[in-house]
């Protein structure tokens, strides 16, 4: 796997990890594994029963607070609970969010701006908190956005889930050329999950679904990507391989150089001819 960046570690004792969405799923297992490396944390949720319950579970080197993403206020809170707590923050999981129930294409104006507001504007909050502040520590530090594979490749539904990844993606790229243009020492990272067993996406049984991935393995699979200094870090999944992923974001991109309907994957005069794309044929 090529990679632009020379390998550090980051996720090691004496560290500091600022987590969003550390309450559940993703953002919990990383708290658990940055906790295990020896580092210290500081963990924003908006559920501030489960942000203490897991703190409590986490050792002394952690604190927490409950808020909001999308208030940039409240984001601002937290990096001055982080720098006054451990003086710099070497990791920043920008990874709150919340799923796109309610929003169709022309339904839920509501949902539509609360999505984009916690999902888009969340990952703004802290990219403009915490990296000016990050820039100046001077030491090697990561911010990592979580995005998704609805905000590549696009798939029907939940269109204003897609457009807030869309923007998370883009986003993220912008930052990762911008603070290369200031320091090697700050880098950015688009963290893509597949299908993951969390809160968000949790089965009414409580029982995990097969082919899903758990979130310790996407956490693990993360840090592997962040210290090889991978910018995209897409996850498979039980059902979806990395080959499968690789054609798909391929044939997507082809719509426009090929002058294709959008979302020609779904277009039922396009859709075979996409199967056999990803046959090989
Ligand atoms: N689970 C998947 O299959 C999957 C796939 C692709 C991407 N993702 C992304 O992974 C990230 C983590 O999600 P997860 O699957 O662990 O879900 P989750 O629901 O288990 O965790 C999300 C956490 O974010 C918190 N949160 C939501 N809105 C917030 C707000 N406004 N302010 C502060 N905290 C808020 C929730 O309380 C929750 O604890 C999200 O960005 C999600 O979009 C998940």
């Amino acid at each position: 796997m090529t990679s632009n960046l020379t390998s550090r570690r980051l996720f090691a004792p004496g560290k500091t990890a600022v987590i969003t969405g550390a309450a559940s799923g993703i953002g919990r297992s990383a708290a658990q594994r940055c906790a295990e490396a020896g580092m210290k944390l500081v963990l924003f949720d908006r559920d501030e029963a489960a942000l203490a319950a897991l703190a409590a579970t986490l050792g002394p080197d952690v604190r927490y607070m409950a808020g909001d993403v999308s208030s940039l206020p409240d984001v601002e809170r937290l990096r001055d609970l982080a720098l006054d707590a451990f003086g710099a923050v070497t990791v920043l999981m920008n990874n709150a969010a919340v799923g796109g129930q309610g929003s169709d294409n022309w339904t839920g104006i509501d949902a539509w701006r609360r999505i984009i507001e916690v999902n888009l504007w969340g990952v703004v909050n802290g990219v403009h908190a915490f990296a000016p502040a990050m820039l100046s520590g001077g030491g090697p530090s990561a911010i990592i956005n979580t995005g998704s594979k609805q905000g590549i490749t696009n798939p029907p539904g939940y269109p204003a889930y897609a457009v807030a990844k869309a923007g998370v993606r883009t986003l993220t790229e912008q930052l990762a050329h911008g603070l290369r243009q200031e320091s090697a020492a700050v880098t950015a990272h688009l963290l893509v999950p597949g299908w993951t067993y969390t809160g968000m996406t949790n089965t009414k049984d409580g029982v995990q679904p097969q082919g899903s991935w758990t979130a310790a393995q996407v956490v693990d699979r993360m840090i592997e990507g962040v210290e090889a200094g991978d910018f995209y870090i897409i996850c498979p999944d039980g059902v979806v391989s990395s080959e499968l992923d690789a054609a798909r974001i391929t044939w997507g991109a082809a719509d426009m150089t090929e002058n294709r309907p959008a979302l020609s994957r779904w277009h039922p005069d396009w859709s075979e001819r996409f199967e056999a794309f990803v046959k090989g044929g």
